[in-house]
Order: structure tokens, then C-alpha cells, then sequence
């Protein structure tokens, strides 16, 4: 080859390198711009600007990076968009990690970094952007901390205990708008906790409590699936978080703008996301569908609630119209403290919230009973733990909220009945 032309040859591809090669880190002397793009380590996500359909708008994502179809899983600047192509993204002289346009400032991390340790953002081959602190490599912030809409493998969804800061999911307003909609999903931490769609401040769903093997209202947990999901309630945090058994399939949960829970699993033959799972799933999903002290029971042909055993409709008028959010009252006359009470079984159940229950790990399912039986105020009882042959106990001391039954892989639920109710299910050879 001729030697000017190979100059020229090498020139070019020089000149071309800082276009081709990507870096995963941003440095204090290195902002990043509209239009450069971070790819973690090993390809897996990439970060960078975008625009959503339809939209002219600018936002800073992190997105698949081995796929096709570009999806945005973690937006860092949703609720302050940029109108043009000018935002620059950069750490300052204190080491926090800002977004800025011109002079405007955008966004922050807005953490204190102590000791003069440099820091650098980093994208992780996980989609988490972290800042850390180059020299001892802790880090300071992290985008983990803040989901958008969708929990990744290896995102914790909840509480912090020592920083008292809630992790949830919070929907786009639409899928052309990535501010912060109305549908969260998140811990309700009292009692046993337990993970509740909200719209606004009221809950739509709940996913029952943490039964010792998967949450009480996911009987569905019992099948095999290509993620092992992890619940932890001690001293620290509590967090329910997901990994894939083979980290080649991807898989994401996401609260969508039409408030619902999707699980999706990309199809690689077909180059599209398959939602495999959906939550609400059917009537009785909806939180409090049938109000306090019912059972909702989907295979009820005519009408799905029902009063639990020793109640009543509270308003038998709303019944005959097949509204049952009224829920029921315990029945007139109806003796349940000393006078030979005792537990009628429902089995199959979704426990009531356990918000409002009371929670000891550490007694026997009889000790349980005896308990309750004890105090006069509680109208229920369940096993916390349903592993082996059941333990630890979960008491309810007022109304039996939001119960409902499933075909199969719900556990039994024990209800306060008073002693004439007892008998009559006993002479009609029920369990009880
Ligand atoms: C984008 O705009 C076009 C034309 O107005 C419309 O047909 C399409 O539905 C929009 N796409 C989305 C995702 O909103
Ligand atoms: C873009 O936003 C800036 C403020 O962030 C504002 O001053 C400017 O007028 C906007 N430009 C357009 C075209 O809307
Ligand atoms: C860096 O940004 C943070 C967060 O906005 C701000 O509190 C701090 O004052 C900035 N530091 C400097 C030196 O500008
Ligand atoms: C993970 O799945 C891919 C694609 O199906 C497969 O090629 C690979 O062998 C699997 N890896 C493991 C460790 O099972
Ligand atoms: C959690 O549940 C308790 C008891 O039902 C309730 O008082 C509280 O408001 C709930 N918290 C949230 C954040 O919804
Ligand atoms: C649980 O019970 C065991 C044995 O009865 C006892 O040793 C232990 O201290 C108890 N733990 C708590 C948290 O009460
Ligand atoms: C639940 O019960 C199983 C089997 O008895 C036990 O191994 C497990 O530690 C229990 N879990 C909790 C959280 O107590």
C-alpha cells in the first residue's frame, strides 16, 4: 500500500477511535453531552439521552444495550425535562453528579462527600449508575435507590431502615410521558409487610404477606420461573428483589400508566417484550373488592362476596344489587368472649391485610389459637410461616380486611365465630 495512503488510512481510524470506543465512567474533566452514550462493561445497558415517541423532549435513560427495541427502564431526570439538545451531564468540583443546561441547573444528587476523595459515576452491568469515590470505591449515590417504573434484576424494592427512605415504583404519566404518574408500588412496612399498588395515596392491590415462601396473594409463586426472588425483613432493610437464574434472559417488572403490575420477559425470536404475568388479575384482586369481613371467592357464579362464617351483610340491599363493598357486620346477638366461641376455618385464603395485624414469628400455630382465643378483640388467626407444617402467628384485632379465596395454593385462615355459629357448621360436618 502506498505509504501516504496508509497515513491517511491510520489518520482516519485515529481520528475516528473517541467516536467508536465507549466508556462506561464519568470524570470530573469529561461531562457527558447530548448525543454520547455510557455502555456498562460487558454491553449489557447503555446511558444515555433520549427522547420518547412522540416527544421532542430530552431525558437522560438507561436502556438495554442487546437489544433492539430501545426500553427505558430508569429515567434520571423525568419530572425536568430538557427542551433542547444542550443538557450536559457532569460531575462538580464537590463530586456530586449534576445535569445542567447553560447555566440552569436541572438535577442533582445533592449528597455531601466528606473526605476530598474524587468521585466518579459509573454505569454497572447490573443498569445501575453509581457515583462513587475513586480511591476507596464507595459509593455515595445510586440510581438503584431511585426506580422509575421498572425493578431490574438485582433493584431492591423497599425500605432502608437506617436512612428510613421507601423505595417504590411510580408508572410514567403515559407512554409518551415519563413524569411521575399516579400508580406507585411499594412496601407497607406495618405489621407483616406486604407490597401495595397504590393509586395516589389508596392501595388497588396488595400482595398478602410474606408467607415463608412466596407472598400469601401469589399462589402463582408456586410454579417454576426463570427468577429467584428474595424477601428480607431484618435489623437494616426490608426488600423484595429478583434475580435470573440464567442472566442471559431478561425479565423486568413494571407498574404501567393504566396502573398495572407487568411482568415481562423478552423474546428474543420474536424481538418483542411478552408480559407473562399481570396484577390485578381478576375481581377479587381489588383491593377491599368486598368490604370488611367478607371472602371474595371468583368461582362464585352469581356474586363473589360473601360474609365470612358469623356475619352479616351490613347492608343486605347492596347485596341484592351485587355491590358488596359495604361488607359485613358480626350477627346480631352473636356472643364471642366466653361464652364457647371458637375458629371456624377458611381454607384456600389470601390472610386479611396483615397491615393492621399483629406479628410473632416465634410461637406455635396452638399457641397461636390459645392466644387468640384468649383475648376477646381478636377476630382472627393465620400462620405467618406456612413452611413445614405452619408456625409463627399473624392476629387480627378488629375487621378482616380484604380476604379472598384461591382455587389453589392459598392457606387457612381461622376465623373468631361465636358458639351457636360453631355449632352449626359442626352439625352441617363442616371443618372447623
Ligand atoms: C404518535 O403520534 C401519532 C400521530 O399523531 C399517533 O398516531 C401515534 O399514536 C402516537 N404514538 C404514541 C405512542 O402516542
Ligand atoms: C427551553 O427551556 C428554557 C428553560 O429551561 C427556556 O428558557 C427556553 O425558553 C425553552 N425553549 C423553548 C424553545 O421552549
Ligand atoms: C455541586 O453540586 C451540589 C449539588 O447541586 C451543590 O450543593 C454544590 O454546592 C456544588 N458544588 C460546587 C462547588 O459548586
Ligand atoms: C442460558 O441461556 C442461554 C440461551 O438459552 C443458553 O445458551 C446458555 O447455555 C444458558 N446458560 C446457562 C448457564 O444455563
Ligand atoms: C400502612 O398501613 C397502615 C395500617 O393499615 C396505615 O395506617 C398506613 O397509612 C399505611 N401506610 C401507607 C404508606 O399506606
Ligand atoms: C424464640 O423462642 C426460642 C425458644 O423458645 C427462644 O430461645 C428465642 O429467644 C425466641 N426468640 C425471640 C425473638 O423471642
Ligand atoms: C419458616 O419455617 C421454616 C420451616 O419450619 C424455617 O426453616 C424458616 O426459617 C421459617 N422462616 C421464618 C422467617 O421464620
Amino acid at each position: 500500500m502506498h505509504p501516504v495512503k496508509m497515513f491517511l488510512q491510520y489518520l482516519i481510524l485515529f481520528l475516528m477511535l473517541p467516536l467508536c470506543s465507549s466508556t462506561d465512567t464519568i470524570t470530573p474533566n469529561q461531562p457527558f453531552r447530548d448525543g454520547d452514550l455510557l455502555v456498562s462493561k460487558e454491553s449489557r445497558f447503555a446511558l444515555g439521552f433520549f427522547s420518547p415517541r412522540n416527544s421532542t423532549l430530552r431525558y437522560i435513560g438507561v436502556w438495554y444495550n442487546t437489544i433492539r427495541e430501545q426500553t427505558v427502564v430508569w429515567v434520571l431526570n423525568r419530572d425536568h425535562p430538557i427542551n433542547d439538545t444542550s443538557g450536559v451531564l457532569s460531575i462538580n468540583t464537590s463530586g456530586n453528579l449534576l445535569l445542567h443546561r447553560g447555566n440552569t441547573h436541572v438535577w442533582s444528587t445533592d449528597v455531601s462527600i466528606s473526605s476530598v476523595n474524587p468521585t466518579v459515576a459509573q454505569l454497572l452491568d447490573t443498569g445501575n449508575l453509581v457515583l462513587i469515590q475513586k480511591d476507596d470505591k464507595m459509593v455515595v449515590w445510586q440510581g438503584f435507590d431511585y426506580p422509575t417504573d421498572n425493578l431490574i434484576p438485582h433493584m431492591k424494592l423497599g425500605l432502608n431502615r437506617r436512612t428510613g427512605y421507601n423505595r417504590f415504583l411510580t408508572s410514567w404519566k403515559s407512554p409518551t410521558d415519563p413524569a411521575t404518574g399516579k400508580y406507585s408500588l411499594g412496601f407497607n412496612v406495618s405489621g407483616s409487610p406486604q407490597i401495595f399498588l397504590y393509586q395516589g395515596s389508596e392501595p388497588l392491590w396488595r400482595s398478602g404477606h410474606w408467607n415463608g415462601l412466596r407472598w400469601s396473594g401469589l399462589p402463582v409463586m408456586m410454579y417454576r420461573f426463570q427468577h429467584k426472588v428474595s424477601f428480607l425483613n431484618n435489623q437494616d432493610e426490608i426488600y423484595y428483589m429478583f434475580i435470573m437464574v440464567n442472566a442471559s434472559f431478561l425479565e423486568r417488572l413494571t407498574v404501567d400508566h393504566e396502573g398495572y403490575i407487568q411482568r415481562n420477559m423478552w423474546q428474543e425470536t420474536e424481538g418483542k417484550w411478552f408480559s407473562f404475568y399481570t396484577a390485578p388479575r381478576d375481581r377479587c384482586d381489588r383491593y377491599g373488592r368486598c368490604g370488611p369481613n367478607s371472602n371474595c371467592d371468583n368461582s362464585q357464579a352469581e356474586f363473589e362476596c360473601t360474609c365470612l362464617a358469623g356475619f352479616e351483610p351490613k347492608s343486605p340491599r347492596d347485596l341484592f344489587l351485587k355491590d358488596g363493598s359495604a361488607g359485613c357486620l358480626r350477627k346480631e346477638g352473636a356472643k364471642v368472649c366466653g361464652n364457647g366461641e371458637g375458629f371456624v376455618k377458611v381454607g384456600g385464603a389470601k390472610p386479611p391485610d396483615t397491615s393492621v395485624a399483629r406479628v410473632n414469628m416465634n410461637i406455635s400455630m396452638e399457641a397461636c389459637r390459645e392466644e387468640c382465643l384468649k383475648e376477646c378483640s381478636c377476630s382472627g388467626y393465620a400462620a405467618a410461616n406456612v413452611s413445614g407444617s405452619g408456625s409463627g402467628c399473624l392476629s387480627w384485632h378488629g375487621d378482616l380486611v380484604d380476604t379472598r379465596v384461591f382455587p389453589e395454593g392459598g392457606q387457612n385462615l381461622y376465623v373468631r365465630v361465636d358458639a351457636i355459629t360453631l355449632g352449626m357448621l359442626a352439625f352441617n360436618c363442616q371443618d372447623s
